[in-house]
């Protein structure tokens, strides 16, 4: 396995991989669920890149790229271990040199849930996955579900854009009590992380009233109540799965999706409706 920092080795190296080429975007501070995405794309592919990257242009100023979890060396003993082909680790200034000025915008899909609490989130994610896929050149990009407006945003670009890439949705890897296995869970504290799998129960409540006919503002109100009070929950509710509007019925594709703050912590799940 090879480990790389600059954008013409990367270039030079994943030019020459077997196709077809999986890729698989990281912020590092790796867990099963992105070990998932990697397994997935090594069964699928004839080899697989991986990036590790703590994307500046993706947090807001008040939000948590500092402290965010950082162990490139245990990141890159488990990308070996799955099986990751070349690993591309680059610096905030080699993908954010000195005048860098162009952004993708998302438009209207970037402005609401996520995108309403974090309102550069999306145009910065976008940005980063443009230019990765720019540099790496894959065939497919391997995305996970937990974070499912990304998925959304991330399809759009592709198509609106004409990028030659397959997109490949990998299902959440979560803990035993059916908590999202996330980076951010390490910032839980004991009571918060006990509490934590209760958005995951609220949204498994809306499913299951809802796929019994309940209409959604009442089954979303009764689960509501399922949340736990140490959270504050920040929006509960029915999309479609491309669009990412809110929908009435659990018509498929669809997510039910969910976000909720424990203490400092914002926590996100979703469950994925499909035929
Ligand atoms: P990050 O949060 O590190 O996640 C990398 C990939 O792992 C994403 O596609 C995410 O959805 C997936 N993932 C995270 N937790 C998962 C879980 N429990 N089960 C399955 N997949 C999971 O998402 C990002 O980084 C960034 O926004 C990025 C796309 C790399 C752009 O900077």
């Amino acid at each position: 396995m090879h480990i790389v920092t600059s954008i013409p080795q990367a270039r030079a190296l994943f030019d020459v991989l077997p196709r077809p080429l999986g890729f698989v975007p990281t912020m590092g501070a790796l867990h099963d669920g992105h070990l998932a995405l990697v397994t997935r794309a090594r069964a699928e592919c004839g080899a697989v890149g991986a990036s590790i990257f703590v994307n500046p242009t993706q947090f807001a100023a008040n939000e948590d790229l500092d402290r965010y979890p950082r162990d490139l060396e245990g990141d890159c003993a488990k990308l070996a271990r799955a099986g990751v082909d070349v690993i591309f680790a680059p610096t905030p200034q080699t993908m954010y040199p000195e005048g860098f000025s162009t952004f993708v915008d998302v438009g209207a899909m970037g402005t609401t849930f996520e995108g309403a609490v974090r309102p550069t989130h999306f145009r910065g994610v976008a940005t980063v996955v443009t230019k990765l896929l720019n540099i790496v050149r894959p065939d497919t990009l391997y995305l996970g579900q937990k974070d499912a407006q990304q998925t959304a945003v991330i399809r759009r670009m592709i198509r609106d854009l004409d990028a030659p890439i397959g997109v490949t949705i990998v299902p959440t890897e979560r803990e035993s009590d059916g908590l999202a296995r996330s980076s951010r869970n390490v910032y839980l504290s004991p009571e918060e992380r006990a509490a934590a799998p209760s958005l995951h129960y609220a949204l498994q409540a809306i499913r299951l009233a809802m796929a019994s006919g309940r209409p959604k503002v009442d089954a979303i109100a009764a689960a509501r109540a399922r949340v736990s009070p140490l959270a504050q929950l920040e929006y509960l509710d029915v999309v479609d799965a491309d669009s990412f509007e809110p929908i009435e019925t659990l018509r498929p594709p669809a997510f039910v999706i969910g976000a909720a703050r424990f203490g400092g912590t914002r926590l996100l799940d979703n469950l994925w409706i499909d035929g």
